[in-house]
């Protein structure tokens, strides 16, 4: 199995849009499927935000994880967001979406973020057990969703110019940090 940057295979996108929106449409009433496209085709990044992984299997697609800035309206309070976890049922339950956690806490300790955000409807327990922890209940489109968060070891502040020259889009209410030394950089763009 492979775990790449969408980035580099972004004609697994309209693929990958479908299966989201088929996932998410309930909890997402005013997203579109064009919408959810539209995003991931934004995921140009390597080492950046907002960013996404794939785990394919020769030429087909096992399962996606983002790390955004924004993931819901009603929740900018937060951010960064792991989003878009997702396993394709015919592979779940052999360590897949366990993998793509762990990857993309990899790519947000890589960048430095000391904490990152995620909510689900369904998923808290998966979660619970591979170490995050429950920031507070949420009712997001008439449904119980629970907000969760991960801590990260961090070392240094970032510099705007620096994030800025990465193409992260920067929300200077939130500390993004940065890990500069090469010798450490785990990112492969
Ligand atoms: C949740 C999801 C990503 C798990 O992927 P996976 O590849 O099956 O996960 P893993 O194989 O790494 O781990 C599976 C373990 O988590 C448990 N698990 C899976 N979903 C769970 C859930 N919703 N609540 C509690 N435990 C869950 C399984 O029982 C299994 O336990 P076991 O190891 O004791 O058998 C996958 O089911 C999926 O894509 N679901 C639809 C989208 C979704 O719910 N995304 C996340 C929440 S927004």
């Amino acid at each position: 199995m492979r775990i790449e940057y969408l980035a580099d295979h972004l004609d697994w996108a309209p693929q990958i849009a479908g299966l989201h929106y088929a996932q998410w449409r309930e909890l997402l009433p005013d997203w579109s499927e064009k919408e959810a496209l539209e995003e991931l085709l934004s995921h140009r990044n390597r080492c950046a935000i907002p960013t996404s992984l794939i785990a394919t299997q020769g030429s087909e697609l096992v399962g996606t994880v983002s790390l955004v800035v924004e993931d819901h309206e009603e929740l900018l309070m937060y951010s960064p967001w792991l989003a878009n976890l997702y396993v394709v049922p015919s592979w779940r339950g052999r360590g897949v979406g366990t993998m793509l956690v762990g990857n993309i806490l990899e790519e947000a300790r890589a960048l430095g973020i000391s904490r990152l955000y995620l909510y689900t409807d369904g998923g808290e327990g998966f979660y619970l057990r591979l170490g995050w922890r429950l920031l507070e209940r949420v009712r997001l489109a008439g449904k119980d969703a629970a907000v969760l968060v991960f801590d990260l070891p961090a070392d240094r502040q970032v510099p705007v110019d620096r994030l800025q020259g990465f193409g992260i889009h920067h929300r200077p209410e939130f500390h993004y940090r940065w890990r500069d030394d090469p010798e450490d950089d785990i990112c492969t763009g």
